[in-house]
């Protein structure tokens, strides 16, 4: 039998970027689906959060529109790319939260597909992981997401930020300081990934490329955008700013300047709020809240529409801060919302067990 622990992800800065081919910054981070798996000649699932067994039809796989939709998903993927698998018997579980935000649809994704690159000996690359389980997400879940939450899953590194040029895939590893703690707090409010407004500004963001003659949003200057109309200029200039802030956040980090790092993040977030208008009244107060106590900086994270946002707080602050956020939270919704202290994790492992 094998054992996965495929983690999930958070993205510190460069949200809404990766569609237009521009830059991000993820880690891993240490919570995690658990996929415990052997071969098998059907494929058969069973969730420890959903309490409910899937079994589908290798031979006619269909999205039923539930959890397990996932694992249909890269079984489907990898039979259109023409990879031979068989099925699998697994039990998934683990302590990353679903539907949070936090890039639980591509840590099972990605759990369900180091299985199978392990038991049948597929050797399938890092890189080529995140590209098929981005695919199956794209064409088989039916969300037009980027390449960032998987790369994440797959690319981790323990006590590192990635950071990732979207378009040449190309990365490289900051150190994350051991004494800052990254705060992750789910509003409580769903989120619908899938819905419209997502896909609507990722063709926005490809309408505006393709107008303005571009590949990449890494070369598009703001002024370029005059001549648009006003929701694409409003839009796209936001992509551009978020390109600059993360080339600046990695020259932060590196240079050990935190204050900075915060500073950009928090400007990202009121960028996405009011020119990008993916935030919400939940993750808005967040921000506002822990950045008055004491965090150097924070953000929605991800897609947004509620979800989660992410803090980056001094080590001796932290359980302050998310104490304190989280009271005033309750006090002002009336609803309790979920809050992780989590650091930079690897990303997914496979072992025999
Ligand atoms: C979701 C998508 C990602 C990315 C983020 C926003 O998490 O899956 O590809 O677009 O939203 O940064």
């Amino acid at each position: 039998m094998y054992r996965v622990d495929s983690p999930g992800r958070v993205n510190l800065i460069g949200d809404h970027t990766d569609y237009a081919l521009g830059y991000v910054m993820p880690v891993a981070i240490n919570l995690y689906t658990v996929l415990h798996a052997q071969k098998d000649e059907k494929a058969r699932v069973y969730s420890q959060i959903f309490r409910e067994v899937k079994e589908f039809d290798l031979e006619d796989i269909k999205k039923a529109n539930d959890w397990a939709d996932y694992v249909r998903g890269i079984f489907w993927v990898l039979r259109v790319e023409g990879y031979k698998v068989g099925g699998m018997r697994g039990i998934l579980g683990g302590d990353l939260p679903i539907g949070s935000g936090l890039g639980s649809s591509a840590s099972i994704e990605i759990a369900v597909l180091a299985f199978l690159n392990g038991a049948y000996g597929l050797d399938l690359l890092p890189i080529e992981m995140a590209l098929l389980a981005q695919k199956a997400e794209n064409d088989f879940v039916g969300v037009p997401c980027g390449i960032l939450d998987q790369f994440a899953v797959v690319h981790g590194k323990k006590e590192h930020v990635i950071f990732l040029d979207t378009d040449t895939l190309r990365h490289e590893y900051i150190r994350f300081p051991g004494d800052v703690q990254i705060l992750v707090f789910y509003t409580g409010v769903k989120r619908e990934l899938s819905s419209s407004a997502y896909a609507e500004r990722r063709k926005v963001a490809e309408e505006t490329l393709r107008l303005l003659g571009k590949r990449t949003s890494k070369e598009v200057e703001e002024r370029e955008l005059r001549n648009l109309p006003s929701l694409y200029r409003r839009f796209f200039g936001y992509i551009v700013r978020e390109n600059r802030r993360v080339l600046e956040a990695r020259d932060a980090l590196e240079s050990g300047d935190l204050q900075r790092f915060g500073e950009l993040m928090t400007a990202s977030h009121w960028d996405l709020a009011r020119n990008y208008d993916v935030s919400s009244e939940e993750l808005d107060f967040f921000v506002r809240k822990a950045v008055e106590f004491g965090a150097y900086g924070a953000k929605l994270t991800g897609a947004g529409f509620g979800g989660s946002a992410v803090a980056i707080v001094p080590e001796e602050l932290a359980l302050d801060v998310a104490m304190r956020v989280t009271d005033e939270y309750v006090r002002h919704f009336n609803w309790e919302p979920d809050y992780h202290l989590v650091s930079p994790s690897d990303g997914v492992r496979v072992r025999k067990v």
